[in-house]
């Protein structure tokens, strides 16, 4: 068994996958929403301080099985110095203290291999990585031959959708609540300008749209957030369509996931399902409860890294906070 630890944002998490059965043996994770809900984002050193205190609390449900473990798994870029270095550290005290190697994963893989929790991996994919920290079009061949085709100039999409509900007060993580708001609105009310719409770059921005969201709360009251989530929302999602379906017709998808925190949209779901149906290519999505971060996804991505012997030993491995793929 691999025990796969993930603490690269604030979700504290741990699983325990069996190699031969790719089976998820145990799983959980304590979310700190509630706490930086307040902040209106994640604070850092809060978040190191949380993983601290909930990370051994998991691993301690996981001791009857310290003596099956083969590897130890951790997620050690990209995302925030201050919490990777949680996950790592712990890491280290179990590989010294349980005389076995450890599996340094990114994260990014580890999304995209959420798709294939407890499955085989169905290979090669386009999959479009929408997170808080990320917004990718990646070209997955297998697990070591990924290439990026494009990303975002600045913000990202979930990102994105945080701020704005930090500007309307409705706290965090926005995503889930300016998607439930946006159902109440009429999205046609306010107009936004689509980024790089006239640019024929494939890449994404957000920060230009986030500021004109900002200029329209700050010149409306909140009876018009409903219509101003709604506009939001679909310009934000117009924009990835926008720049899909120039991607496709060089690249025309075969298979093509939507993957990260912000992939559990149902509105940006509909609209790139309506945008893959003339290439009768089929989607893949991850179960709603493997989206935003969890260890799992770390555990089935360390299931690749463990059958091409990706091992390293305590003294080596280390943190790459900004690190892409
Ligand atoms: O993958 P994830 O848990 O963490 C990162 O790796 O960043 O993604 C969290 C992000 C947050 O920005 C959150 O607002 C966004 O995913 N998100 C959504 C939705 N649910 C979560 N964005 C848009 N619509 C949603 N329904
Ligand atoms: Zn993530």
């Amino acid at each position: 068994m691999i025990l796969s630890i993930e603490s690269s944002c604030d979700d504290s998490s741990i699983a325990i996958t069996e190699i031969s059965t790719k089976k998820l043996i145990y799983h959980k994770k304590i979310s700190q929403e509630l706490e930086h809900s307040q902040y209106g984002g994640v604070v850092p050193e809060l978040a190191s301080r949380l993983h601290a205190e909930a990370l051994p609390r998991i691993l301690a449900e996981c001791e009857p099985w310290f003596d099956r473990l083969k590897a130890i798994a951790v997620t050690n870029e990209p995302g925030l110095g201050v919490t990777l270095i949680e996950g790592v550290t712990m890491a280290k005290a179990l590989s010294i203290a349980l005389g076995i190697p450890l599996l340094p994963i990114n994260h990014l893989k580890g999304h995209i291999y959420s798709l294939f929790i407890e499955k085989e991996s169905v290979l090669p994919m386009t999959v479009l990585l929408v997170s808080g920290g990320h917004t990718q079009l990646i070209e997955v061949k297998s697990y070591t031959e990924m290439e990026m085709v494009a990303t975002t100039m600045d913000d990202s999409y979930g990102e994105s959708f945080d701020k704005v509900a930090k500007m309307m007060h409705l706290g965090y993580p926005g995503g889930p609540l300016i998607e439930k708001l946006a159902l109440k609105g009429d999205g046609s009310r306010f107009s936004f300008t689509i980024p790089l719409w006239q640019s024929p770059l494939i890449a994404f921005s957000y920060s230009g749209l986030k500021n004109q969201v900002r200029l329209c709360v700050e010149a409306n009251d909140p009876s018009a957030y409903a219509d101003i989530a709604a506009a939001f929302q679909q310009t934000a999602t117009e924009h990835l369509i926008q720049k899909l379906k120039k991607y496709f017709k060089s690249s025309p998808p075969k298979r093509f996931a939507i993957v990260g925190g912000a992939s559990a949209n149902l509105y940006l779901r509909s609209r790139i399902e309506a945008i893959l149906a003339p290439y009768k290519a089929s989607l893949y999505l991850s179960e709603l409860s493997y989206c935003s971060d969890n260890a799992a996804m770390i555990g089935r991505a360390a299931l690749e890294a463990y059958t091409l012997k990706l091992f390293s030993n305590f003294a080596d491995i280390s943190i790459h906070p900004r690190c892409k793929l």
